[in-house]
């Protein structure tokens, strides 16, 4: 029987069976459901469209005490909420900040705009995630923070990196963007670092469209960020402390302020988390257990005592030599040909982007931590060989929240049907 694309739910076997080569759609998951909808419609009616609403109040109470913390911000997206927890931390002109150059650029462009000066270390090429060895060694007496990111739903080596930290007396914010609801150790991360962002941009597993959220047990750190950017805080209602009180309300007179709009889609959103986490891990660890038998796929490592979630993204990794087969991307180019949803790694090492390697004039006038003046030196090809190996062989896999039933044998039949049939004739997809 040949296979149906148009109806792919009784026919995952057939099409395991029979070699059909289109892969079917294999997400059920639609982001916004009804319960969004009637709390976007029934906000509007309110006219609870701007400020610290109830339902604002309400997500950050319930985002603080899931995560454990004192204190909660929301802001417009993920970008502010970090460049809140930098001025919160008090990152400043002359400071360096270092973190993992596999990241996107939103984790330290807020600290570059603050006129830090960006430093970039290397990972551990088989987790993706941060080296702490690589970053302890670039630390200087300069280093006021580390941003350390929880990359692709996995989590990062935070005893190793909290205790670089400490050593060096130097403030880390985690950036749980990619992650939400992973644990380390039993314990949330965001919960542990000296402040924590998360974006809830649209295809996060939180999404509230644009918004971002800050944490911290920080008196100082949470007035400072709503210093910056949160014009009519309250004291009394939002904040507690006295020390910047004469500034308030109308703090710096930036305006960061989330969407209540947004923050409501994302309070339907986080409760809805744990079923989610729960759907992308069964179906990434069904087919991170099938990767044996796929000639040279193999999971990304996983830190002990993890337990990982938000899942923003699956990547494997593939190596070339080891399968005999073509290069990971001349691989990705024939798994796409079948309807796979597959790519090479969505981002760009930080360190390859012309800002980096040649600098910029940041402030004009020749002012600005990316100035040759400066001693800023910029980046070279070759500086980071573990992310620089990453990039070539890790392959990003679908990432399903909702998979249709058999979809983890789906993506292993493409996958090993692919790659034997390249291996067999290497030249077709070189
Ligand atoms: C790791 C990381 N940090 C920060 C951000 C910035 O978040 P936003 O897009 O909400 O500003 C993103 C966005 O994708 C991200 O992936």
């Amino acid at each position: 029987m040949p296979y149906d694309a148009k109806d792919p739910f009784l026919n995952v076997q057939t099409f395991v069976q029979t070699g059909a080569t289109a892969v079917p759609e294999l997400d059920r998951w639609q982001q916004i459901a009804e319960e969004e909808v009637q709390l976007v419609a029934e906000m509007t009616r309110r006219n609870e469209l701007s400020g610290g609403t109830p339902v604002v109040r309400e997500f950050e109470k319930e985002w603080r005490e899931w995560i454990g913390k004192r204190f909660s911000v929301t802001t417009v997206n993920g970008t502010s909420a970090l460049y809140s927890g930098y001025f919160g931390l008090g990152v400043g002109p002359g400071d360096e900040v270092v973190c993992p150059v596999n990241t996107w650029i939103c984790s330290i462009a807020p600290a570059l705009l603050l006129g830090a000066k960006p430093v970039f270390c290397d990972i551990d090429p088989d987790s993706l995630q941060i080296d702490p060895v690589d970053l302890e060694a670039k630390i200087t007496q300069k280093t006021a923070c580390i941003c350390a990111v929880h990359l692709w739903g996995n989590v990062y080596d935070l005893d190793a990196v909290m205790a670089v930290a400490r050593r060096h007396n130097i403030a880390v914010i985690e950036d749980c963007s990619h992650a939400h609801g992973a644990k380390y150790k039993g314990r949330m991360c965001g919960a542990i670092g000296d402040a924590a962002c998360w974006s809830l941009q649209g295809s996060k597993a939180v999404s509230a469209g644009e918004g971002g959220v800050l944490v911290t047990d920080d008196v100082d750190v949470f007035e400072r960020a709503c210093l910056v950017g949160q014009v009519n805080r309250v004291i009394g209602i939002d904040l507690v402390g006295a020390k910047y009180a004469e500034l308030q309300p109308l703090g710096l007179g930036m305006k960061f302020r989330a969407h209540p709009l947004g923050i409501g889609i994302a309070q339907v959103q986080l409760r809805r988390l744990p079923e989610l986490n729960r759907h992308r891990a069964a179906y990434i660890e069904a087919v991170e257990a099938g990767l044996k038998d796929v000639p040279g796929f193999r999971p990304i490592k996983v830190y002990d005592g993890i337990e990982r979630g938000g899942y923003y993204g699956f990547p494997v990794i593939y190596e070339a030599e080891a399968a005999g087969g073509p290069s990971a991307e001349s691989l990705v180019e024939a798994l796409k040909a079948t309807g796979l949803s597959v790519s090479m790694t969505p981002y760009p090492n930080l360190h390859t982007l012309p800002l980096f390697t040649k600098g910029f004039d940041i402030f004009t006038r020749n002012r600005g931590p990316l100035c040759a003046h400066e001693g800023y030196p910029g980046y070279r090809p070759g500086d980071f060989p573990n992310a620089e190996l990453a990039q070539e062989r890790t392959v990003f896999l679908p990432r399903l929240s909702d998979p249709i039933p058999g979809a983890a044998d789906i993506v292993l039949e493409t996958l090993k049907r692919v790659v034997t049939q390249t291996m067999r004739q290497p030249s077709s997809v070189k």
